[in-house]
């Protein structure tokens, strides 16, 4: 089949047609595919009917995949999913839902701030696959803002501000912004910071975004109430409404997105209701910047 990209955001993502993923991916759409992240940054794929066996299949045809391993704060022996998939739903083990004051739910709460991911590992992640396996009654949009979009709008004095700044990134920073710093001082130690560009530019377009996430807590050289500011402006900036696409979710749905080029963030749904998110996700080239020795 031929695949189709139709245009569903104001300057992000794509509703694309024509991809079966219970088939093997031809040479040709793999391009197109590819070709459609490097245009719109976002693509949508409604109505596959697939398990976790072919989501994995169709991500490992695109790339190299980054596992998910102690990104959260569940034990290894806690965990619903293989390590080839992030974990994004609300649930325990036995599926249900955690309870309100959950730890582990609390942390995920983290979600619903504007964030690129793993941008708190030296090498972070390059394109996101999310499918909504199960969804709640109301709620639990996921949106996402153009980062590239957001770079352009930025008048020319601060185009030359930022160019060369680096940022620190670690979960511990966008959890402090939501008040939760019940950490272990194992997980101190396995969350610690890492350097990330605050501009990257795009190895197939050339195009350069802002390269935001909530997880950035400092500015190399900056202290850090300012830095933190600036961050704050520049992600306000960055998620004005002529950025963003919300994605209404059906079951069935497969949402792709590119985090080099985008944020996105999780929106409220009701406490005790599941939500079944699973993420595989493809690993990045390498670090952004060299790392603190
Ligand atoms: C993610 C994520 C948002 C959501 O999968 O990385 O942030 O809406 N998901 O679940
Ligand atoms: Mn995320």
């Amino acid at each position: 089949m031929t695949v189709t990209i139709r245009r569903v955001g104001p300057c992000l993502a794509g509703e694309v047609d024509g991809i079966d993923m219970r088939e093997p991916l031809t040479p040709e759409e793999v391009s197109a595919i590819h070709g459609g992240m490097d245009r719109y940054a976002v693509l949508v794929f409604r109505d596959q009917r697939i398990d976790d066996a072919l989501q994995l299949a169709f991500t490992q045809s695109l790339g190299e995949i980054e596992h998910a391993i102690g990104t959260s704060l569940r034990a290894a022996s806690d965990y619903r999913l293989p390590t080839t998939f992030a974990d994004v739903s609300n649930l325990d083990r036995n599926n249900a839902p955690f309870e309100r004051d959950d730890r582990r739910r609390l942390f995920a709460i983290g979600n619903r701030l504007w964030h690129s991911d793993s941008s708190f590992k030296t090498t972070p992640a390059k394109y996101s696959l999310l499918r909504a396996v199960s969804i709640p009654s109301k709620g639990g949009d996921t949106q996402f803002a153009d980062m590239r979009a957001a770079y352009d709008a930025l008048d020319e004095e601060t185009k030359a501000q930022v160019e060369d700044l680096v940022c620190e990134h670690s979960q511990m920073f966008s959890r402090q912004v939501i008040g939760f710093f019940d950490f272990t001082d194992e997980e101190r130690q396995r969350f610690k910071p890492v350097r990330q560009c605050l501009v990257r530019t795009h190895p197939v377009t050339g195009r350069k975004s802002l390269y935001l996430s909530s997880h950035a807590g400092g500015i190399l050289g900056w202290p850090i109430p300012e830095a933190r500011g600036f961050l704050r402006d520049l992600i306000e900036h960055a998620t004005q409404r002529e950025f963003v696409y919300t994605h209404k979710w059906r079951v069935g749905d497969l949402v792709m997105w590119d985090n080099r080029q985008t944020m996105h963030r999780a929106r409220p749904f009701p406490v005790h209701e599941p939500r079944d998110m699973r993420r595989t996700t493809l690993a990045g080239d390498g670090p952004t910047v060299a790392q603190a020795a």
